[in-house]
This record gives C-alpha cells, structure tokens and sequence, in this order.
C-alpha cells in the first residue's frame, strides 16, 4: 500500500512518501546514475533516518528542499547523500575464479605481447573500486605473475570511486580480518603485516602501484580523464545502474580501452541486451568482454 503522507513508522523512523521517494530517486540518479527500484523505499528510510534528525528536519519534503534550495551547503550535502547511498561492500580477491581467468587468460597475452614488443607496460582501470581491495588485490596478482621481473614494468592501476570515504580508506592501505575474508592464506602472510588489534597493512611494493583519485562515472568529462588502458574492471557497480546509464558508463570504458582490451565486470552482470561493442568469450565459469 503507497503511503500518501510521511510521517513516523514503527521503528520511529521517518516514513518516505512515493511522491517524495520518486523525487529524491530523480536527485540521486541525476547525481551518481544509481537507480532505485520502486521496492527500494525502505533502504532509504534507514539509511536517511540519521541524517534527516542530525538536520533537525520533519519530513523528506523538508530534505528534497534543502537538497534543492540550500544553496551555501548544497555541494557538501550531495556529498553527504552519494556517501548514504553506494554501497562499498567488497573483499579482496573476491570472485577467485574470475580472477583466475585474468591471471592466467589476460594477463598472460598483455605480458606475452609486451615482452615480444619489448613495450612492457600493463595499465589498469579499477571503476568503482571502493575502499581499494580490488585494486590491491589485482596489484599482487601482477606480483605473483612477474616475480623479480615486476621491476622491468611500467605497471599503472588506477583506481576511482565517487565516495570521498571509501577513498580515504584505500589511501591508508589499513585493512581488518573481514576485508581478507576471501584471501587465500599464504597470500595474506606475503602481502600484509599484522599491525596489531587485527590491522592487516598492505605492503608498499603492492601500493605503490595503485593511484586513486574521485571521480563520478556519470560524469563524461571526468571518464575521460583516465589514462587509457589495457584491462578495465568494473564488477558489481553497473548492477546499481538504469540501462540508459549502463550504456553510457559502458561507452566510456569502450573508449578508454585500448585495441583488443578487456572489460571485467561482476559475475551477476552482463552485457547482453546492453551493448554490441564488446565480444563476449566464454570461459569456465566467467565471461570476459574484448573491445570490438
Ligand atoms: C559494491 S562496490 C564494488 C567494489 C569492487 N568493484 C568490488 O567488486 O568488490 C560499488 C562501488 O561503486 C561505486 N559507485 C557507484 N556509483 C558510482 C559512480 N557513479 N561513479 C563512481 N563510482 C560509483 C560505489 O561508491 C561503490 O564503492
């Protein structure tokens, strides 16, 4: 049944009308391009609760029109909002199988066309890379594959995310049990040092070769900045985008590829039905798209 006022539910929490959820869906989406379904009500509810009380607002109506109208504070609060609505979740090595394929598919044909050019240099784009375990995780798999050959490499990852916070945790490269909770073991007593409390920290050879920076995949301007690339990972963030968006983000990853470069995204995602400008190759358990 659609709620016709806000008011407060049982939990005490503000309610969200449809009228203002269909507004505040409108002002996300033009913001980030995350789309939320009609059932996602309630995620906002709780998400916001906090939020709307820190400014001592009543109602969403009152939050739409301080999102629309407050212009001194306006930017920071579109900040605010994008950080209450991603989701960060993410692990390192997550998806191993996936990234079996990249090692021993991918990887393998860029080193064998690199050191048959003599032109050795891998460059990486992780796109909606959260609090950087993605990255790092695809950093120590470019360690695992080289070995002492890494040094004869021009390796560039570059990694970005529109949440200002995720970022900051990335930067430290401070990480507890839960973010390796997909980490094989001898890789944790290789690549991390236990800081004590449970503090994982990720060893500097494999951070340094990650540079992260803010950017917004909605934002054309800000894709094209990024150093064009060999491999692009995006796994389990286009799962939060409307199809017109998909196209879109899917378009910039097109262009930013180099020839013959692939494009990972996340194994419940799919191209199909989205975009005829990759070529699917089925692998055991995996799909890898190849610029056409
Ligand atoms: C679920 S995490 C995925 C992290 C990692 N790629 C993985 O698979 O483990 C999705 C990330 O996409 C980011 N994101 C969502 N919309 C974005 C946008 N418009 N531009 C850049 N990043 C975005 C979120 O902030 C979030 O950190």
């Amino acid at each position: 049944m659609s709620t016709l006022f806000s008011g407060r539910g049982f939990s005490g929490k503000i309610k969200i009308s449809q009228k203002e959820f269909f507004e505040l869906r409108d002002i996300i989406y033009e913001l980030s391009g995350i789309f939320l379904q009609d059932n996602r009500r309630f995620l906002v509810e709780n998400r916001f609760a906090t939020r709307l009380s820190e400014l001592e607002l009543k109602n969403y109506t009152e939050y739409i029109d301080y999102l629309k109208n407050h212009f001194k504070g306006r930017s920071e609060e579109l900040n605010m909002l994008t950080e209450l609505i991603t989701t960060n979740e993410t692990s390192f090595f997550r998806d191993n199988s996936q990234l079996k394929i990249f090692q021993n598919f991918t990887l393998k044909k860029f080193i064998d066309a690199g050191n048959e050019s003599g032109r050795r240099e891998i460059k990486i784009w992780s796109a909606g890379c959260s609090s950087g375990e993605e990255p790092y995780t695809l950093a120590i798999i470019l360690h695992e594959t080289l070995k002492s050959e890494i040094g004869k490499w021009r390796i560039k990852i570059t990694a970005n995310d529109i949440s200002t916070n995720v970022l900051k945790m990335a930067e430290k490269g401070l990480y507890t049990k839960y973010s390796l909770r997909t980490t094989p073991a001898p890789i944790i007593l290789k690549y991390f040092k236990n800081i004590g409390n449970d503090v994982f920290q990720i060893n500097p050879e494999v951070k340094r070769l990650v540079k992260f920076s803010k950017i917004n995949l909605n934002i054309e301007s800000q894709v094209k900045l990024i150093p064009k690339s060999h491999i692009v990972f995006c796994r389990n963030v286009i799962i939060y985008f409307d199809k017109k968006m998909k196209i879109k983000v899917l378009s910039g990853f097109h262009n930013n590829l180099l020839d013959n470069g692939h494009l990972y995204v996340g194994h419940s995602e799919s191209l199909h039905s989205v975009t005829d400008k990759f070529k699917p190759r089925q692998h055991a358990g995996t799909i890898t798209y190849h610029k056409i």
